[in-house]
């Protein structure tokens, strides 16, 4: 009986742990049958239309918006964590430039974490000094890793810029016109946090064992890879560039629903509505697409969603945030294998959130499997 639970602790569990409560949380509110989203009680929409990815982190984070000297020290303490050890820069130049820039991301944010500037130690107060050194290094290691797959070496950060437009400096070598480091910045904000998800409840199990929050972090990066998970604005663009106009992509929907297939940036485990980061981001996709005069990708993307949405009504499957991203992030300049990158900085944010919310009297996070003799169910 060793590691099973006897007959009558036998609890009632859904596929994929769907509708599992796993408890209390003041960080966010996720209605997926009206579709709204709300961070510390502000509706996203609301947060992505004024504020930065500085306040919003700090919001996500330390429960409110922050007032003008406090931004200022927090965009303060995010601009001295530029600068990640040289080992994790070293450590890229060992790695093929043709890995995957998540997979090179994520190691060199593992060789960071053991330059640490101080002993490694799971108390409180050491884990709340954590997230501007990670939320910074991280920018400047992915933009490091863009880079590397056209062999192009790192460039240092510039202090004039805000956390979005310097990672777009740093990665693309130039800096982008304001309506483009307002559209990136604007899809930070959209992605800064989301409940409980995958990426979240791995970072948990993390922080809960009592390891560090880079660890945790680390754990959030290895399961938002995944291509039904932050991998899926790279699967979901590649798929909509490879179409030729509105009326390919009307005929390849059919085709695709017909044959039952699982069709990337449409469906959402909590969304059975439309996914309300698709209507903050929409005109920020559309005008950059229309200023870089790629327009017919914006109306190729229309028509696959109203065909696909159509036809899986009755499954309540609609357009999800990993589907329009990338309609933002190609026109600005990102290879769609990068596309995961700018997801994985916003949603570390919630990541370390939840960590940090949890911790003060979390248990160890631990469930119980129900033995079946042979795999078979009864
Ligand atoms: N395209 C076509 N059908 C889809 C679909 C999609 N993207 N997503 C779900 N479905 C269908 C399933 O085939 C299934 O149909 P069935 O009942 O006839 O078997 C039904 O909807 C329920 O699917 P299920 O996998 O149980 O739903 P889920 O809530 O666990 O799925 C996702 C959530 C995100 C894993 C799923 O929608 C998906 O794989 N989407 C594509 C990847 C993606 O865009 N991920 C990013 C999410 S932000």
């Amino acid at each position: 009986m060793i590691g099973s639970i006897s007959p009558p602790a036998r609890q009632r569990y859904q596929r994929g742990l769907e509708g599992l409560v796993a408890g209390d949380t003041a960080i966010s509110d996720i209605d997926g049958e009206q579709g709204r989203l709300y961070y510390r009680g502000y509706a996203v929409g609301e947060l992505a239309a004024e504020r930065t990815f500085e306040e919003v982190s700090h919001l996500v984070l330390f429960g409110e918006l922050p007032d003008a000297r406090r931004l200022r020290e927090w965009s303060d303490e995010l601009g001295r964590w530029r600068q990640p050890p040289r080992a994790a820069f070293d450590a890229l130049r060992a790695l093929p430039v043709h890995a995957h820039p998540l997979a090179q991301h994520r190691t060199m944010m593992a060789v960071a974490a053991c330059h640490i500037p101080e002993a490694e130690s799971s108390e409180l107060a050491a884990q709340w000094r954590r997230p501007a050194r990670i939320l910074s290094w991280t920018a400047a290691l992915a933009a490091a890793a863009i880079r590397h797959l056209d062999g192009l070496p790192d460039l240092p950060p510039r202090d004039d810029l805000g956390y979005a437009a310097n990672f777009l400096y740093q990665t693309l070598g130039r800096i982008p016109p304001a309506a483009e480091a307002r559209a990136f910045d604007a899809s930070l904000v959209a992605q800064a946090e989301h409940g409980l998800h995958s990426a979240a409840l791995a970072a948990l199990a993390v922080i809960s064992t009592g390891a560090d929050l880079g660890s945790a972090v680390l754990a959030g990066m290895g399961a938002l890879s995944g291509v039904r998970h932050g991998g899926a604005n790279q699967t979901a663009f590649e798929m909509l560039a490879a179409l030729d106009g509105p009326a390919a992509a009307r005929a390849w929907a059919r085709r695709a629903v017909a044959e039952g297939r699982r069709i990337p940036g449409f469906g959402h485990r909590v969304y059975k509505c439309p996914d309300p980061r698709v209507a903050v981001l929409e005109p920020h996709a559309r005008a950059v697409l229309a200023a870089h005069g790629m327009a017919r990708l914006w109306e190729t993307y229309l028509a696959l969603r109203e065909e696909i949405e159509s036809a899986l009504a009755a499954k309540r499957i609609h357009a999800n945030v990993d589907g329009i991203t990338g309609l933002l992030y190609h026109p600005i300049g990102l290879p769609p294998s990068a596309f995961p990158i700018p997801f994985c900085l916003a949603i570390q944010a919630g990541w370390m959130a939840h960590c940090l919310e949890y911790l003060p009297d979390g248990a160890m996070l631990s469930p119980g499997l129900v033995y079946v003799k042979d795999g078979a169910k009864d």
